[in-house]
C-alpha cells in the first residue's frame, strides 16, 4: 500500500514538472489574452459620430473601423455583387468594361490592332502597359497580377481567373469609383447601409468625378486608340455614360431591396472630387517591366494620406 502511494506521488511530481515545462515553452494563454486586450480599438469622436448617424451598434463598430483605417486596396468587382449591387454587377459583366481582358488575347480585334501597329497574333495578357487600362488595379495594392507572377519565395501569386465570374482581370468598378481600391469605402457602405453622403465615402477613397475618371484610359496619352487614329475613339462623356450601367433589365423581386434609396439625395450634393477633379495618372513602364507612376500624378498618396487634386 505504502509503496503504491509513494509511486503515485512520484508520478504526480513528474507530471507537474512536465506541465510546468510545457507551459514555459508554449505559454499559458494568459499572456496572449493580455495582448489581445491591448489591441482593442479606440474609436475617435468623429468616427463615433459617423456611426451614431448610421445607427451602427457599438459592438459592430470596431470591425468596420479596422478596415477603414487600413491603407486602401483593390478588392475586385465580385465583392460588390452578391447582396449589395447585383444588377450593377450583372450589367457590368455584359458591358464593354466587363470584357476588356479578352482584347489582349491573340486574334482579338485584328483590324483595330493592325491600325495602331500592334501585332494581332501576339499575346498581350501579361504586358504591363496594356494591363494598366484593361484590368483592375494592376501594379497597385490588391490589384490584378498576370500569369507568371511570383513572390520572393517563388510562389505563384497570379490572380485566378474564373470565366464564369469576371473580376479583377477586367476594368472593374474600382477603376471608375475609387482612387486606389474600394476596400475602405466598401466598409463604409456596409456599415451605413447606403445612408452616407458623398463626403463620407470620399474621405475613404471613393471618387465622384466621373467625366474626369474616364480619361485615366480614354484619350489618355498612353492609349494608342485615339481619335486621330479613328473617329470611333472620340470621347463624348454624356453619350458614353449611357452605356456604362444599363441596369434597368436586371432588377427583379430578389434584388429590389438593393435599390439605392439615397441616390437622388446624393445627386443633389456636389462632392469635393466634383468641385476639383483628381489628377490623372501619368505612368510609364520601366526597364524591368514595372509600372511607374510619375510623382504627384497619383490621385491618392497612401504614405502621406493626401489626395491630389488638379
Ligand atoms: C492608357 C490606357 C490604355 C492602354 C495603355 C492600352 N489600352 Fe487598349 N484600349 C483603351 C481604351 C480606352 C480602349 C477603348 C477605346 C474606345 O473604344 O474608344 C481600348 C481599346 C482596345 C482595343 C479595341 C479597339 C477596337 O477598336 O476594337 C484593343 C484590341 C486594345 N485596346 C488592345 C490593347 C493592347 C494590346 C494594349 C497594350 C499593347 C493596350 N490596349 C493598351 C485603353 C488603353
Ligand atoms: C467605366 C466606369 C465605371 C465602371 C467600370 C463602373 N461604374 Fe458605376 N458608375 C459609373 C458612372 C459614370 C456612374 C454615374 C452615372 C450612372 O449612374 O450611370 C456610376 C454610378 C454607379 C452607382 C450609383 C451611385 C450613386 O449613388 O449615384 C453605383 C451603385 C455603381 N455605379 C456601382 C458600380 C458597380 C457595383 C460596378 C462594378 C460592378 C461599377 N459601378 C462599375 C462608372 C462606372
Ligand atoms: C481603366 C480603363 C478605363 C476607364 C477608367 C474607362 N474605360 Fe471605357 N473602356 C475601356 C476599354 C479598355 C474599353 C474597350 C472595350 C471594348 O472595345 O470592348 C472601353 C470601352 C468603353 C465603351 C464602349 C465603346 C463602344 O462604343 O464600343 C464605353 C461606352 C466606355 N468605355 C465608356 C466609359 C466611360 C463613360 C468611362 C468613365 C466613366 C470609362 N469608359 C472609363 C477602358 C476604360
Amino acid at each position: 500500500m505504502e509503496k503504491r502511494e509513494w509511486k503515485m506521488g512520484k508520478i504526480l511530481k513528474i507530471l507537474s514538472l512536465v506541465l510546468v515545462s510545457l507551459a514555459l515553452v508554449f505559454g499559458t494563454g494568459i499572456e496572449v489574452d493580455a495582448k489581445k486586450k491591448k489591441k482593442k480599438i479606440e474609436l475617435t469622436e468623429a468616427e463615433n459620430a459617423m456611426f451614431d448617424k448610421w445607427e451602427v451598434k457599438p459592438k459592430k463598430r470596431a470591425k468596420s473601423v479596422k478596415i477603414m483605417r487600413k491603407k486602401p486596396k483593390f478588392v475586385g468587382a465580385v465583392k460588390c455583387n452578391g447582396s449589395c449591387h447585383d444588377p450593377y454587377y450583372q450589367a457590368w459583366v455584359k458591358s464593354p468594361h466587363g470584357d476588356t481582358f479578352s482584347l489582349l488575347k491573340p486574334g482579338a480585334r485584328k483590324e483595330a490592332k493592325e491600325r495602331v501597329k500592334q501585332d494581332p497574333e501576339k499575346d498581350y495578357t501579361t504586358t504591363p502597359l496594356c494591363l494598366r487600362c484593361h484590368t483592375t488595379g494592376y501594379g497597385q495594392r490588391g490589384g490584378f497580377k498576370p500569369a507568371g507572377s511570383k513572390n520572393k519565395k517563388g510562389k505563384d501569386t497570379s490572380t485566378k481567373i474564373d470565366p464564369e465570374e469576371p473580376n479583377k482581370e477586367q476594368v472593374g468598378c474600382e477603376m471608375c469609383h475609387s482612387v486606389a481600391g474600394g476596400s475602405q469605402f466598401r466598409a463604409v457602405m456596409k456599415a451605413s447601409k447606403g445612408n452616407f453622403v458623398k463626403a463620407e465615402t470620399e474621405q475613404y477613397g471613393q471618387r465622384w468625378d466621373y467625366a474626369n475618371v474616364c480619361t485615366r484610359c480614354h484619350t489618355h496619352k498612353n492609349t494608342p486608340f485615339l481619335p486621330e487614329v479613328h473617329d470611333k475613339y472620340k470621347f463624348n462623356f454624356e453619350e458614353r455614360k449611357l452605356k456604362v450601367h444599363q441596369i434597368a433589365e436586371y432588377w427583379n423581386e430578389d434584388n429590389m431591396d438593393q435599390k439605392l434609396e439615397k441616390k437622388d439625395d446624393r445627386a443633389k450634393e456636389v462632392g469635393q472630387t466634383e468641385k476639383t477633379p483628381l489628377v490623372i495618372e501619368d505612368f510609364k513602364i520601366n526597364d524591368k517591366g514595372k509600372i511607374k507612376f510619375k510623382k504627384g500624378t497619383k490621385p491618392y498618396n497612401s504614405k502621406k494620406k493626401i489626395f491630389n487634386y488638379k
